[in-house]
Parts: C-alpha cells; sequence; structure tokens
C-alpha cells in the first residue's frame, strides 16, 4: 500500500540555496509530506515546531533498524565499521553509550576555552597579515578554528589533522560518503592502537580506558571495540561542519544586518544570546537525522504507516511563527528559548556546550578584530554546499577593512 505514497517534487539545486523557502512552502502548503531528499529514499518531511519536537521524542520513531517493523534489518554502514555509535541507537544501548561519553567528554570542555582563545587570536594574526585583499573566512577562520579544538580535545596530533579532515563534500553521494567512513575507521584503529600503547590526557585515552576497563570487568558500562571507532567517527563528524558552519553563516548573518551587528558590538554582553539566536536564525543542519516508524503513528493530523522513514525539519521548526513570532527577522535580542538547532529528547546534541563556546570565542574575537569587515561579494551570490542534511557555505569571501 506505502508504494502508493507519491513524494513531493523537490529541485535539488532550489532546495539547497534556499532551504528556509523549501520548508516555508510545505510548512504552509503540507507540514507532514512524503519528499524524495537527496541521499535518502523516501521519507515524510515534519515542518511544524510542535510536530518536530513531537517526532524527536515520541519512542516509536526509532534509529535501531534492528527494531524495523516485522522483523528488523541488518545495519548498514557495519562493513566499514563506524555504525554502532549512540545516533545510531536506541534505548537502553543510547543511553549507555551516550553516558560513556559524556562521562569523558564534559569534564574537558572547561580547559578547552582559553585554548580555543589562543588558537583563535593565532588565527586572526594570520588573517591580519593579509588584509586589505579579500580573504575567504570560512577557510581562514570559520573551518580551522574548531577542527583545531576538537582535535586537540580528541588528541589527534596536529600532523594527522589534514588526514582526517576529510570534509565530505559529497554527503549525499554513497560511494563518496563509503570512502570516508573507510578513511575516518582506518584512521582510529591506528590511533586507538597508539593511544592504548601510550595512554595520553586526551578523550580517546579516556574512552579507550572506558572501553578496556569495562571489558576486563565485565562492566556492563562500557563500549565494545566496534562501538567505540565508531564512537570516535561520530564526534568528528558530528562536531566540525557544524560548528564551521555556525560560524561562517553567523558571520554572513551579523554582515548583511548591520543593526544587529552593531547592536553586539556596543553590548558584547549579548553574545551569549546571539548565539542562539544565529543558531535558531542559520540552523547549521537542515533537519535531523531519519526516524522510522516502529508502528503506525499520528503526526500532525497525517497517520505514517509503519515502516516509513520520518525527516524532522528542525531548521524549519526554528522558522515557525507559530513559535517564533517574526521568524525571519534576526533579533539578538528575543526569547530563542526551545529552538531545536541542537535537536530535542535523547539524541539532543552531546557538544552543544562545545559549540556554544566555539561560537563566542569565535564571533566574539573576529568583531573586535575587524570592527571593518565587511562582505567581498554580493549575498546573493554566495553559494551553499549541496548537502541535504547540512546547511553551510561554499565559501564567504570577506574585506577585513
Ligand atoms: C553548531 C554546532 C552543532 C549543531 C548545530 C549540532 C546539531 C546536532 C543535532 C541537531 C543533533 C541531533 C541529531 C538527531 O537527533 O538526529 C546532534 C547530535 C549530536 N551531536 Fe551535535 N551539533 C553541533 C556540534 C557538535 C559538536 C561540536 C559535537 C562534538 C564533538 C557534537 C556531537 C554530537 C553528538 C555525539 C550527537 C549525538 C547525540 C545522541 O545521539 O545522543 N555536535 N547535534
Amino acid at each position: 500500500m506505502t508504494d502508493a505514497i507519491q513524494p513531493v517534487p523537490l529541485d535539488e539545486d532550489a532546495y539547497y540555496q534556499d532551504p528556509a523557502g523549501f520548508f516555508a512552502r510545505l510548512r504552509e502548503s503540507r507540514p507532514v509530506a512524503p519528499v524524495r531528499m537527496p541521499g535518502y529514499g523516501r521519507a515524510w518531511m515534519v515542518t511544524r515546531y510542535a510536530d518536530v519536537r513531537t517526532v524527536l521524542s515520541d519512542p516509536r520513531l526509532a534509529r535501531d533498524v534492528r527494531r524495523w517493523p516485522g522483523g528488523g534489518r541488518s545495519r548498514p554502514g557495519e562493513a566499514t565499521g563506524v555504525y554502532a555509535h549512540m545516533l545510531h541507537a536506541d534505548p537502553p544501548d543510547h543511553t549507555r553509550l551516550r553516558r560513556v561519553v559524556q562521562k569523558a567528554f564534559t569534564p574537558r570542555l572547561a580547559a578547552l576555552s582559553p585554548r580555543a582563545e589562543e588558537i583563535a587570536a593565532g588565527l586572526l594574526d594570520e588573517m591580519a597579515a593579509v588584509r586589505g585583499d579579500v580573504i575567504d573566512l570560512l577557510g581562514a577562520y570559520a573551518s580551522p578554528l574548531p577542527v583545531t579544538v576538537l582535535c586537540e580535545l580528541l588528541g589527534i596530533p596536529a600532523a594527522d589533522r589534514a588526514r582526517i579532515t576529510v570534509t565530505v563534500t559529497a554527503y549525499d553521494n554513497r560511494a563518496e560518503h563509503q570512502r570516508v567512513e573507510r578513511e575516518l575507521a582506518a584512521y582510529f584503529t591506528e590511533l586507538i592502537a597508539a593511544r592504548r600503547a601510550e595512554p595520553g590526557d586526551d578523550l580517546v585515552s579516556a574512552l579507550v580506558l572506558a572501553r578496556d576497563s569495562a571489558a576486563d570487568e565485565g562492566a556492563a558500562d562500557g563500549l565494545t571495540g566496534s562501538e567505540l571507532l565508531a564512537t570516535l567517527y561520530l564526534l568528528v563528524m558530528a562536531g566540525f561542519d557544524t560548528t564551521v558552519n555556525l560560524i561562517a553563516s553567523g558571520t554572513l548573518a551579523l554582515l548583511t544586518h548591520p543593526a544587529e551587528m552593531a547592536r553586539l558590538r556596543a553590548d558584547p554582553s549579548l553574545l551569549p544570546a546571539a548565539v542562539e539566536e544565529l543558531l535558531r536564525f542559520t540552523s547549521p543542519v537542515n533537519h535531523a537525522n531519519d526516524r522510522f516508524t516502529t508502528e503506525d503513528v499520528p503526526v500532525g493530523g497525517v497517520v505514517i504507516p509503519a515502516g516509513e522513514w520520518v525527516l524532522p525539519a528542525t531548521s524549519s521548526a526554528n522558522r515557525d511563527p507559530a513559535r517564533f513570532p517574526g521568524p525571519d527577522r534576526l533579533d539578538l535580542g528575543r526569547d530563542t528559548s526551545g529552538h531545536v538547532a541542537f535537536g530535542y529528547g535523547i539524541h539532543y546534541c552531546l557538544g552543544a556546550p562545545l559549540a556554544r563556546m566555539e561560537a563566542e570565542v569565535a564571533l566574539g574575537a573576529l568583531l573586535l578584530r575587524f570592527p571593518g569587515m565587511s562582505l567581498a561579494v554580493p549575498a546573493e551570490e554566495l553559494r551553499w554546499r549541496p548537502v541535504s542534511l547540512m546547511n553551510g557555505l561554499e565559501s564567504l569571501p570577506v574585506r577585513l577593512a
């Protein structure tokens, strides 16, 4: 029966270049609609705030394909060894995997903030050396800052960073994605062995220790070897592009809203609130990962049959006028509470405190250093990467003074 469901036609380039426009049209006309997004099969796109929160918190929508209705499916990506992480898991596995990582991750963040400031200052110094010329802020600043911070947190040596900064330019291309999976799996297999032989004070060492001591003691609270590998892969995949996009798109939003930029310069204590509004307004992630229905589930007045994929459009929820009045207006002082740029429910972004810290450091330091910064091309000429999941610029040419 469900094969009769006809997906809404999609103009891929229009979606990539203006996801907010695409989502606004769906939200108004068909807020729960079957679509065929690039890189996905048919999935039900859910675009209203209330429905997105429902989908993200209803346990009848699952991530672990072994729970597929009528017998379960084998887990894709197992061939490359990077599948068994928390974002592919449901409770109780999810609870266990997240707890182990959280325990190693969170206590390390406080010490990272001064380090992020140093890294930002170093990058700004390098940019100042080319002052006067047009510079790609994405390549020179928005990208290296979070990549360096996360690598230091994980304990990835500087010499290896180029090897793991395999930006997935073709996310929606399965073969390209698998190539990246294989490369990162090979790299992390080597790193795990190195840290096991010689542990450091980094997150990878802490997770290797958590894995090995739990295995020795037969504890129920550890990680298996494949879970450890997959977790490291997840941290890199979830932690790079997302934050890069927030810093780059956040800077663009400020440059194209000079009154808001001036407001922030006049009152730097607005910075944490500004980052929340930039998260809501720019939504570095278009939609959360797909979930499937384990039974028939009513969502927003539509019954989604069992065994269907569902995509909760978090960026659309963040622009839903029913939740955020005048949603297309950037207002650094607005009440952004409840925005879903980091998701909602059990899979709420584990890295949110790190991402917030990085964005505050990045934007705060950038505005101070280059008060005369301006866009070097008309905003309409900027191109966005052709990726269904992520909403990120290809480049951001600016003049520093
Ligand atoms: C601006 C930056 C970021 C944004 C917008 C973002 C967004 C998100 C979203 C929407 C989810 C939920 C996905 C879903 O439910 O399908 C998520 C989950 C996750 N994020 Fe982030 N993220 C960011 C940065 C980071 C960073 C820096 C890290 C860590 C290195 C990180 C690690 C994770 C992890 C591990 C999960 C899975 C949590 C779970 O399954 O319980 N993220 N993120």
